[in-house]
């Protein structure tokens, strides 16, 4: 699962799975780009990969905004040279159930989360098509493919970025671009650590390896299906819930 030589773009890599992803990618011998709406931490996990003695850049980008996205190619193409491999990992929740949702909630949940998705890959993708290589990864959740109460705009939001992986890979796999997502089940991170005590102890009844995942375990799945180790795997669902949903 060798990345070497590669120069990768990970949104919302700034903490918690976004960065553990930009770590392994570094690991395992990729350059890469930072993109956060929180610079400070971006800047945190690029210093980390440079002490990796990897080439990292940090960019404040908010992915819902087209012109910013465009220039953040175009910037990180300019300076690195290349982009390979992007990954949209920058997500954000607002649960409420649908009767207390308000419309501002559904509406910045799908523009981060999906249109987000839109915005990068299409400022992307240019760039990857001139290389004849690329990988996209686009980090869905359990909750897109099963749904859960109360989260009706955050799953109808990841079961649309589902939709929108399958779509991209039907249409670059002639030129040698692929594109996967991974759903994690329940992980290790902010956005779980804001759950009470009672429903993390209902939902470890609901997972059959008895255990939240770690950020490490999805950055393994990315690093899977952004190296040459899945070159024949496109428009697919990598699951990685300790069982939750088979
Ligand atoms: N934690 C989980 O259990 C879990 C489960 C399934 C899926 N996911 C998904 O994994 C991804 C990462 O989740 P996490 O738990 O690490 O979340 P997190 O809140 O810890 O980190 C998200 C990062 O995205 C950044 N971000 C938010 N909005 C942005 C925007 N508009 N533009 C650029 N950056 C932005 C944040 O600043 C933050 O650094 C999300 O897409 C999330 O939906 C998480």
């Amino acid at each position: 699962m060798n990345v070497s030589g590669r120069v990768a773009l990970v949104t919302g890599g700034g903490q918690g799975i976004g960065k553990a992803i930009s770590l392994k990618l570094a690991s395992y011998g990729a350059d890469v780009a930072v993109v956060d709406v929180n610079i400070e931490k971006a800047e945190e996990t690029a210093a980390e990969i440079k002490r990796m003695g990897r080439r990292a850049m940090a960019l404040k980008i908010d992915v819902v905004n087209a012109k910013e996205t465009e220039e953040m190619a175009e910037k990180v193409f300019k300076e690195m040279e290349a982009i390979h491999i992007l990954v949209n990992n920058a997500g954000i929740t607002r649960d409420n159930l649908i009767l207390r949702m308000k419309e501002e909630d559904w509406d910045s949940v799908i523009d981060v989360n999906l249109k987000g998705a839109f915005n990068c890959t299409k400022a992307t993708v240019k760039y990857m098509t001139k290389m004849r290589w690329g990988r996209i990864v686009n980090i869905a959740s359990v909750v897109g493919v099963i749904g859960n109460a109360g989260q009706s705009n955050y799953a109808a939001s990841k079961a649309g970025l589902i939709g929108f992986t399958k779509s991209i890979a039907r249409e670059f796999a002639g030129r040698n671009i692929t594109c996967n997502a991974v759903a994690p089940g329940f992980i290790e991170t902010a956005m779980t650590d804001a759950l009470s005590e009672q429903v993390k102890a209902d939902l470890l009844t609901k997972i059959p390896l008895g255990r939240l995942g770690g950020a490490s375990d999805v950055a393994t799945g990315v690093l899977f299906l952004a190296s040459n180790a899945s070159n024949y795997i496109t428009g697919q669902v990598l699951n990685i819930n300790g069982g939750m949903a088979m």
